[in-house]
């Protein structure tokens, strides 16, 4: 099997992984990226395993024609619906040289230190709270933490369509934070299990109580990214180093490009693919 060298391929649904892949581009500029956004078919976060299982699928397999030799996915509904499936049945048989990873236990890695009570509050979709593999992952290595978890199902699409700022995201986002609270008022660490939610952050800080830490994510699966490449030399050298960063959409360009702007700073120019 050849062993191609190329971007860092970077998948999301949607937009949240833009705001994964800021943070590698800062730590790690000398590499290339290659975004990928299944606009047309997110949010997966209310969708079967099998269709977030396939979707995932299609991704990672365009990526890897692409010529991505790493894959990560900044998105925590197909890392805890798909990635699994992915790492053990299709890369042994289609593409053994290849690897994917997720962005859940660079994200538990790091609790052990971020609570003091040992109660940790998750927020995220749907998908990935149903799926149960935070507590899985969390408990492996912390198994004295409890967690407790606070399905989202309208955060995702009140940040697609750009309405994180307003008074409806406010209700939202303080009605399902009291829910959480309310389950267990000891938590004292909160893990954001969506990459779309720092988005949401002013209004998240207005509706916790005071001094619990949040755990987003950018920071944690940058640091993790770099560790595996300085752990893994042979991959690492598969990874192209131009500082590039190029972006692909599901969607449609002209509404990928202007949605993009309230995930990241600067302008972007996107490129149209289409899957399955
Ligand atoms: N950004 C994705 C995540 O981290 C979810 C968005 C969606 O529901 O598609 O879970």
């Amino acid at each position: 099997m050849n062993k191609p060298v190329g971007p860092i391929g970077v998948f999301d649904s949607g937009y949240g992984g833009l705001t994964i892949l800021e943070e590698f581009r800062k730590k790690l500029p000398e590499y290339d990226f290659l975004y990928l956004g299944d606009n047309a078919r997110a949010p997966y976060g209310n969708r079967s395993f099998d269709m977030v299982y396939e979707f995932t699928r299609q991704a990672v397999f365009y990526l890897f024609e692409q010529g991505c030799s790493l894959v990560i996915l900044a998105c925590n509904t197909a890392s805890a619906k798909a990635l699994r499936n992915i790492q053990q049945n299709d890369l042994p048989k289609t593409y053994p040289e290849r690897r994917v990873l997720g962005i859940l236990i660079p994200t538990v890695e790091v609790l052990g230190s971020l609570t003091t009570t040992r109660h940790v509050g998750l927020i995220g979709t749907p998908g990935t709270i149903q799926s149960g593999s935070y507590p899985i992952e969390v408990h492996k290595l912390f198994p004295d933490i409890i967690l407790t978890g606070e399905a989202c199902p309208l955060w995702v699409p009140l940040v697609e369509n750009g309405e994180q700022d307003s008074e409806g995201a406010a209700f939202f986002v303080k009605k399902n934070l009291n829910n959480l609270f309310a389950k267990d008022s000891e938590i004292d660490a909160l893990i954001l299990g969506c990459t779309h939610y720092p988005l949401l952050l002013p209004l998240i800080r207005r509706f916790i109580p005071k001094g619990v830490k949040i755990i987003s994510q950018g920071e944690y699966v940058t640091e993790s990214l770099i560790s595996y490449l300085k752990r893994h030399p042979q991959m690492a050298e598969r990874c192209s180093r131009n500082g590039s960063c190029c972006y692909l959409t599901t969607e449609s360009v002209e509404k990928f490009e202007e949605s993009a702007s309230f995930f990241v700073k600067h302008k972007i120019k996107a490129n149209h693919v289409r899957l399955g």
